[in-house]
């Protein structure tokens, strides 16, 4: 037997048992004659004794270990002097008897503890490393324990996991695809999934009802923090049902898995915010309401009620009151309006008003209005003695709220009221059916071509198609899109008529969708389904800045992969099986 128990295990009631230990050094102490050691693995770490008095020789091979060496060793738990009242072993340590050279180490690049000296790249490149460092590696275990928590829940529910294929078609609606050329296709392409959306749905019309499954997705899109181009999708989708029934049964599940992850009990109904009211009041689809900070909207208090050219000429003027923030220093204010000014943002600049101890406003526009307008705005924003008021004005209502949305996060941050232990969910509902692309110069679906409208505005389809609704909805947590989902068209005609829209010819629209047109040919349910995103669900419960601390083998903000050093040229020979041609720009160009 390599091990008797694991280097997290031993306790007071373990005391005189002889054991057998394996892991890795993480330190090595020496003090007088004695030496300390740190042994580790996945399950904690155990503190090893040698003492020089008893055995030279052993403690001689002790001190000669280095960090991330891989040992065994037999010996007798003690009950320690000093107990670490940090570690779950703390209260005692190994008497060793013998120690095994398993293996050896270079020098690691960086410290494995839990305040590394490593860089990200550096970490990355080295990511086995660092997924050695039990901050890291306790992401990956909350992940293991949430996907046993959703199988379970959703199997007793009756749900059914099912397997798609990763080698699909490409669609041309919604991210980029990633692409696979076929050898024996020449010419030909598979794409990898963004989701399996068309495939559960066809899951739907051969009577499956209830699926689900933990499954990978594809996207070639910008990166950010909460974004990867292979990510994972808890994808579901129901027979029968309205979007009542799916939001009862995703908000039943919520509520279960901060229960069984975060022991904390969330309080159900979520809140439903309709979008355009989530974009009037926060400037944004997934606001984060753990604070208020609610957008007030001053076009009839500063439009046309003073000299200020900017405000006069404004489509959209709306503020912020930072509680007790009238303290800001004009240095300070400089900086909030250069930080809202960075490409990034996009503002154009950036108007204050102070609220005086005395009641008075003193803002940067002072001169540009009488007293009693600047005191109307306090009434309208409803400021009090020290608060702060921020206003961002633009010609693009949409563009300046967004900008308005990242003030008012930014803000929220810097008066600590986006506590990571504070979860504020809710649904946000009735978003519209389809969005402008500047880029396609179309109507785009803004969730995807397969959503249901709205049955009120079903109506507007041919008068009115942007002002549609759609059955629609997602799941919001602190700001962030956990899930979202839709009711999906089922009526063949219904669905033709949506290409018909979004600027498919009926050939096109078949070329593409015919598999699923065809389907619903042959009787498909009403059904609807959503996607909750795994990896966002993940850093919430662990309180991660990025999801790429809760995915063992990420990738870079460019997509890389550091440590397999992917994408990466192939053989021309591999190219030539594939009859491809690299055709790349040359700088010039
Ligand atoms: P959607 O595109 O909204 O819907 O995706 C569902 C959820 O997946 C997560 N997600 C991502 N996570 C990490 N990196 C990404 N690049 C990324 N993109 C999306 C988000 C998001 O809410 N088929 C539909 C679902 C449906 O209608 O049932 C779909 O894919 O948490
Ligand atoms: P300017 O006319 O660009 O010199 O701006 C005059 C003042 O108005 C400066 O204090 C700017 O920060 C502010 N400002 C300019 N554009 C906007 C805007 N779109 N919204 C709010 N304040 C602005």
């Amino acid at each position: 037997m390599y091990r008797t128990h694991t280097c997290g295990e031993l306790r007071i009631a373990h005391v005189g048992e002889q054991v057998t230990l394996a892991g890795w050094v993480q330190r090595v102490r020496k003090m007088g004659g004695m030496t300390f050691v740190d042994l580790r693995d996945r399950y904690g770490i155990t503190q090893l004794v040698f003492n020089e008095e008893v055995n030279a020789a052993l403690c001689e091979q002790a001190n000669k270990l280095g960090r991330e060496y891989v040992i065994q060793i037999v010996g007798i738990v003690n009950e320690r002097y000093n107990k670490n009242k940090n570690l779950p072993t703390g209260d005692v340590e190994i008497i060793v008897n013998t120690l095994t050279m398993l293996n050896q180490s270079e020098v690691p690049p960086f410290t494995i503890e839990d305040q590394s000296d490593g860089g990200d790249d550096l970490r990355m490149k080295y990511r086995y490393l660092d997924l050695r460092r039990s901050c890291v590696r306790k992401n990956l275990e909350l992940r293991h324990r949430m996907c046993i928590e959703v199988r379970n829940y959703l199997s007793d529910l009756g749900f059914l996991e099912v397997e798609t294929p990763m080698l699909i078609g490409s669609t041309p609606e919604g991210a980029r695809d990633f692409v696979v050329p076929s050898r024996m296709n020449p010419g030909q392409f598979y794409a990898l999934p963004q989701s399996p959306q068309t495939l559960k749905q066809l899951l739907m019309v051969a009577g499956f009802d209830r699926y689900f499954q933990i499954v990978k997705c594809f996207r070639d899109e910008d990166l950010r923090a909460d974004r990867q181009p292979e990510f994972t999708q808890i994808d579901c989708e129901m027979s029968f049902v309205t979007q009542e029934d799916i939001i009862q049964t995703f908000e039943g599940m919520a509520k279960h898995l901060f229960k069984a992850l975060r022991g904390i009990d969330i309080t159900e109904p979520f809140l439903r915010l309709p979008w355009a009211e989530a974009m009037r009041r926060f400037g944004s689809d997934k606001p984060d309401m753990r604070f208020g900070m609610e957008f007030v909207e001053l076009m009839d208090t500063l439009k046309g009620t003073g000299t200020f050219p900017v405000f006069n000429e404004a489509e959209y003027i709306g503020g912020i009151c930072a509680k007790g923030c009238a303290s800001y220093t004009r240095k300070q204010l400089d900086q909030l309006t250069e930080w809202v000014k960075r490409p990034q943002i996009g503002a154009k600049g950036l108007v204050y008003a102070r609220v005086q101890e005395d009641g008075s406003v003193k803002s940067s526009v002072d001169k540009f209005y009488t007293p009693e307008v600047l005191l109307a705005l306090k009434e309208q924003m409803q400021a009090e003695a020290g608060d702060l008021i921020l206003i961002l004005s633009g010609a693009d209502t949409m563009r300046t709220r967004k900008q308005l949305c990242e003030l008012r996060l930014e803000m929220g941050e810097r008066l600590g009221l986006r506590d990571k232990n504070k979860f504020a969910l809710l649904w946000v509902t009735e978003f519209p059916m389809f969005e402008w692309s500047d880029e396609e110069q179309r109507l785009m679906a803004m969730h995807h071509p397969f959503t249901h409208p709205m049955d009120a505005d079903i109506h507007l389809l041919d008068t009115d198609p942007a002002a549609v609704r759609a059955d629609a909805y997602d799941m919001v947590c602190n700001g962030v899109e956990l899930g979202g989902g839709s009711i999906r068209i089922h009526d063949p005609h219904l669905q033709a008529k949506m290409f018909e829209i979004l600027g498919f010819t009926p050939e096109k629209a078949q070329e593409q969708f015919g598999f699923l047109m065809n389907a619903f040919k042959y009787g498909a349910p009403p059904h609807g389904g959503l996607a909750y995103g795994l990896d966002r669900w993940v850093s919430i419960f662990a309180g991660l800045d990025s999801i790429r601390d809760c995915i063992a083998f990420p990738k870079n903000n460019s997509g890389r992969d550091v440590m397999l050093d992917a994408p990466a040229a192939i053989d021309q020979k591999q190219l030539d099986e594939l009859y491809l041609q690299i055709d790349l720009p040359t700088a010039e160009a």
